[in-house]
């Protein structure tokens, strides 16, 4: 939630530019408004409005705002509506600083109290102007060379939050100032520039060398250097390069980028497949070891946490395992202790709900073992066993790619347990390996490629009503589950996902003539009693869209059906058959004249509670 990019550059030429090509590149973080500050000969420049960045720039002119140094934000409201005054940067009383942050300020009202009674004037209701505020004051008791980041560091220890914090100070007109707890910064490095972001797509057209900023770290760029600091203590920075390229973070001629990003599944599935076997042998390891087992992750993700539930219980029979809602963590806290393992599923790494449980389940001495797809963020270092989906960056707010390479990764990790269990031996194994490796990305693109018209006509079909039921049993719940939370997130139809046979105790009470129920139908043990739940759907009126294994019986009691080819391995079914439900929801928003990149009240990365 909330993008942030700051630059300093020994280059002459004004960052505003490159700040606001940057702010496009986090725009999936928050847009409900945008600002840019610079420093220009020892003065703040500033222009913020409410609105995204296309609608914004077409009224103010960023490139106008002169300096090397500089900062931008694009925003997710948390504290106070989507103004042009709660926009960040956010100034002291002087203008001589300006803040952006991600995060919240959980004292931030007691700390405005004690800052008002100090004679501080606020402008805005956020509370990140609380920040810019407490540095003012500390800087009043600063000085020497060294005044702009004892203030900073002074601030910081007053306040109670999460925050990720780019700040600059005309005392200092070319450093960037950074800190971070809980909320991500990364640091680009090139020879005269150095950038903080709150992820890397935001300076990869213009660097590939990254350094995380972790938790606790305060940092001082220059053009030229890096500084980290925690504690008092100095940093040796790790710095790495970045596998994506700048392309990635592009629509590349797709109109939009979860349409580009659908279209990237066998590329991104063929990449998470190709393993880091060590890492997978570890995680299997753990997980053998391990008491009880607990699948933690918050939307999407949890969708694929769940269809790993189902893998792992068909293997581990006796062990328990608990699927669980990430921000419902500590009502199952109790469960937990040092022969725990958690497995953590998190696109950004960053999700706070997740760390939150994190945090507190290694405090139980439980051991961790992480599926993230942003290298070296929050979650996979809170971890003992990193895996990583290789989906490359994803932009669009609506999680496709980087859904299915969770579902496929767990499907990995299923299959190395039953090698592990002695289902197989070695090479029955390696056969298996290969044909699950080679026919994973290829039913994908046979999917796309077969059934994206289909979906683009049926979104018209679905596209004036405003309830739809996906239903599913067993196993394939978790399918359901997603086609529902893509649909409602981008197209705002109502969209409800429930075990089939719950059906007749409540939800058909709604069931009306053209009402869409998508029944989710594959060949195996469910199918029979999805027969009959899709005739009581039919009886009311009901709109029938099935996704099968091209099984006669269910096409025909449906209005559309979208066929999906038969697999050597029923692993493969949470893959292929979320395709079309991922490309009915894109269309039906795009029909419904929605931009599916940028759904309302959402952002990609949740990094509040
Ligand atoms: O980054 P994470 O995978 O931890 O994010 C979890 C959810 O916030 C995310 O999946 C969300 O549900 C998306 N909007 C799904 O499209």
């Amino acid at each position: 939630m909330c993008g942030i990019i700051a630059i300093t550059t020994r280059r002459k030429t004004n960052v505003s530019k490159m700040i606001t090509s940057g702010l496009k590149r986090l725009e999936y973080r928050g847009y409900d408004s945008v600002g840019i500050a610079t420093i220009s000969e020892g003065k703040i420049q500033t222009m913020k409005d409410a609105g995204t960045i296309d609608q914004v720039t077409s009224r103010l002119s960023f490139d106008t705002l002169e300096g090397s140094t500089g900062i931008g934000h694009t925003r997710w409201a948390t504290h106070g509506p989507p103004t042009r005054i709660n926009a960040h940067p956010h100034a002291d009383c002087s203008d001589s600083l300006m803040v952006v942050h991600n995060g919240i300020i959980d004292n931030y009202l007691s700390l405005r109290n004690d800052l008002k009674k100090q004679g501080h004037k606020f402008k805005s209701e956020t509370d990140t102007e609380v920040l810019a505020h407490l540095i003012e004051e500390e800087f009043k008791s600063e000085k020497g060379p060294n005044a702009v980041i004892q203030a900073f560091k002074k601030a910081l220890d007053k306040i109670e939050g999460t925050y990720a914090i780019t700040l600059i100070h005309t005392a200092d007109p070319t450093k960037i100032f950074l800190a971070r707890k809980d909320s991500p910064l990364v640091i680009g490095v090139q020879d005269d520039t150095k950038f903080a972001a709150s992820d890397i797509p935001a300076f990869l057209e213009y660097t590939k060398n990254a350094i995380v900023l972790k938790n606790g770290e305060v940092a001082t760029l220059t053009p030229e250097a890096v500084y980290i600091e925690k504690n008092g203590f100095r940093v040796q920075p790790k710095p790495f390069i970045v596998s994506w390229t700048a392309e990635s973070a592009q629509k590349s001629g797709y109109p939009h980028f979860m349409l580009k990003e659908i279209h990237e599944q066998p590329i991104a599935l063929q990449n998470t497949l190709n393993v880091n076997v060590k890492a997978l042998e570890e995680a299997t390891k753990r997980i053998l070891e391990a008491e009880k087992i607990i699948i933690l992750a918050a939307g999407t993700s949890y969708h694929a946490g769940l269809s790993g539930y189902y893998q792992f219980q068909r293997l581990l029979k006796q062990k328990p395992i608990y699927p669980i809602i990430a921000s419902e963590y500590e009502t199952y806290n109790h469960l937990v202790d040092e022969n725990t393992c958690i497995l953590a599923v998190s696109q950004s790494g960053e999700t706070l709900d997740v760390m939150k449980g994190l945090t507190a389940a290694r405090k139980a001495g439980a051991k961790i073992i992480s599926i993230a797809n942003v290298i070296d963020s929050s979650i996979p270092r809170l971890s003992q066993v990193a895996l990583y989906t290789k989906a490359g960056p994803e932009i669009g707010v609506a999680a496709t790619k980087t859904h299915t390479a969770q579902v496929a990764l767990l499907a990995r990790l299923s299959l190395q347990l039953e090698y592990s269990l002695n289902v197989w031996n070695q090479q029955e194994f390696s056969s298996i390996i290969t044909d699950f490796t080679s026919e994973v990305p290829s039913i994908t693109r046979t999917v796309i490629n077969q059934n994206e018209f289909k979906a683009k006509q049926l979104a018209s079909i679905i596209s004036d009503q405003n309830h739809s039921y996906f239903l599913a049993r067993g196993k394939n719940l978790p399918i359901a589950m997603e086609g529902a939370l893509k649909l409602k997130e981008i197209s705002y139809i109502h969209a409800e996902a429930f075990p089939a046979g719950e059906s007749k105790h409540g939800p058909i009470a709604i069931v009306e003539p053209k009402f869409p129920v998508f029944i989710i139908s594959p060949k195996d043990e469910t199918r029979k009693k999805m027969f009959s739940n899709s005739e009581e759907m039919k009886a009311r009126g009901g709109y029938i869209i099935s996704i099968t294994h091209k099984d006669q019986e269910i096409v025909k009691r449906s209005d559309q059906s979208f066929l999906i080819p038969e697999s050597s391995s029923p692993l493969i079914t949470p893959i292929s058959y979320v395709i079309p439900l991922q490309m009915i929801s894109y269309y039906a928003a795009v029909h419904r004249g929605f931009d599916p990149d940028k759904p309302k009240n959402l952002a990609k990365t949740v990094t509040v509670e």
